[in-house]
């Protein structure tokens, strides 16, 4: 029996959803524990891609139980949206997609904030799906949950007291139109109605399920950088991808999780703003971007793309525990003469040892990089850690060196049998 979690490793989009749903064989459970639709997680089954914003990866094995919660904010339209889709493809959530009482609702005001905020200066280069608002009003003690959707009275007091509030901000602070609190009133209600099969005791059924003796996965969203404390803040995400983050965010205690396994993309990348030491800003940094197919699956944006920063995955191998990776998009790197690997940083002429978040340090340090003779030939068909050319053996070998890593297993491609383990 397991209790794995399984986290991204750098700035997010590290492959997670398809890593997630080759384990999930395995796993009877999938849940998410933080974040909301800001997330795209891919996973290609034969001709067919999805891209899940807020349900587990696992949705696409039909007998795996997905489960999303407390530390996920739901943005009612994106999750009715996304069970619409996989029902037209047959892929039935009915009595298997549970969702915590507890979770906090993305309302209309977060969106609408959300986007206001990112209008001026100082912008983080967000998803624009309301997320950071949200996070705000919950810690605010002002958040509307899941459960408050049960009771209408209730639901209609909260909003309206939230109303007040942000149309006088709106109004007086934006100068943009009010919001029409009755429409809010009756969207929601009509929500209930769509999402109440779904509502669960999320920590009891977590805890039930251990004590049966049932693995669960727990499927972080974002990344390790992209972590409230641990990252680069504030050019982060308003949750904690971290794995600490899981138990929080669904109720399982630290004591029952048995492994943590880290995402881990073959170089790096990073959509919205912020320090990126690896960044190549040149034709390579096109070249990775067109080889790996780096646009945002939520936004489309062009990923920013960088070499391989060991000093990076090594911070995010503390904070998290990471236990073993998953190397993904390792076949990017097939067309590359020359592949360099970020190994230490400079910084005002001395040798950093520890990786610094603060972005003002990150935006002056200087990457030390050592330069690796590329393989420049296909691994997309390898099997097995044999098949694979030496050059790239040697390219895993020092990755996993310079960063303090056990690499566990390893993908080639987006497909599910792209993959194989490094025994
Ligand atoms: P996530 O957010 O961590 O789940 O990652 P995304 O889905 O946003 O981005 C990863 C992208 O890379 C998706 O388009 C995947 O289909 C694709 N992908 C995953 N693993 C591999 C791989 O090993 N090789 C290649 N070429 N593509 C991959
Ligand atoms: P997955 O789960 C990559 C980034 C945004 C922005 C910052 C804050 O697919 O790996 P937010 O909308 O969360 O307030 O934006 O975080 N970001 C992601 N970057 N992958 C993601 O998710 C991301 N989710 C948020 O680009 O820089
Ligand atoms: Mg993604």
């Amino acid at each position: 029996m397991q209790v794995t979690i399984l986290v991204g490793s750098q700035w997010g989009d590290e492959g997670k959803g398809k890593i997630v749903d080759l384990l999930s064989e395995n796993f009877p459970i999938v849940a998410r524990y933080q974040g909301g639709a800001n997330a795209g997680h891919t996973v290609e089954i034969g001709d067919d891609k999805y891209i899940l914003h807020l349900i587990p990866s696992g949705i696409l094995r039909k007998d795996v139980i997905c489960v999303i919660g407390s530390g996920v904010v739901i943005d009612p339209i994106a999750l009715l949206e996304e069970i619409e889709l996989l029902e037209k493809n047959n892929i039935s959530v009915k009595g298997r997609l549970f969702i915590s009482h507890n979770a906090h609702l993305i309302m209309p005001y977060h969106k609408l904030l959300d986007s206001i905020n990112e209008s001026g200066k100082n912008k983080i280069g967000t998803t624009g799906r309301g997320i950071g608002p949200c996070y705000i009003d919950k810690y605010a003690r002002k958040g509307i949950r899941i459960n408050d959707l049960l009771n209408r009275e209730l639901l209609a007091q909260k909003i309206r007291m939230n109303l007040d509030e942000k149309n006088l901000l709106l109004k007086n602070i934006y100068g943009k139109d009010e919001l029409n609190v009755e429409e809010i009133i009756e969207q929601y209600e009509a929500f209930d109605k769509a999402i109440d099969p779904y509502i669960k005791d999320v920590p009891a059924f977590l805890n039930n399920a251990i004590s049966e003796g049932k693995s669960i996965l727990l499927e972080g969203a974002q990344g390790a950088l992209l972590d409230v404390d641990f990252g680069t803040y504030p050019f982060v995400t308003s949750s904690n991808p971290t794995s600490g983050g899981a138990c929080t965010g669904t109720g399982i205690p630290p004591n029952k999780i048995t492994n943590v396994i880290g995402i881990v993309k073959a170089y790096t990348t990073r959509v919205g703003e912020g320090p990126f030491p690896t960044e190549l800003l040149d034709a390579t940094g096109e070249k990775l971007r067109k080889v790996g197919s780096e646009f945002g699956a939520t936004t489309g944006r062009p990923r920013r793309c960088g070499w391989f920063d060991a000093p990076l995955v090594k911070y995010s191998q503390m904070v998290n525990g990471i236990d073993s990776v998953a190397i993904t998009k390792l076949d990017v790197l097939d067309h590359f003469e020359e592949i360099q690997v970020c190994t230490a940083y400079e910084f005002e002429g001395k040798l950093l040892k520890n990786f610094p978040t603060d972005p003002d340090k990150l935006n002056l340090v200087k990457p030390i990089y050592t330069s690796l003779p590329g393989w420049n030939s296909d691994t997309t068909k390898c099997e097995s850690y044999n098949d694979l050319p030496q050059l790239t053996k040697n390219y895993l070998e020092f990755i996993a060196n310079a960063a303090g890593i056990k690499i566990e297993i390893i993908s080639v491609g987006p497909k599910r049998k792209q993959t194989f383990y490094k025994k």
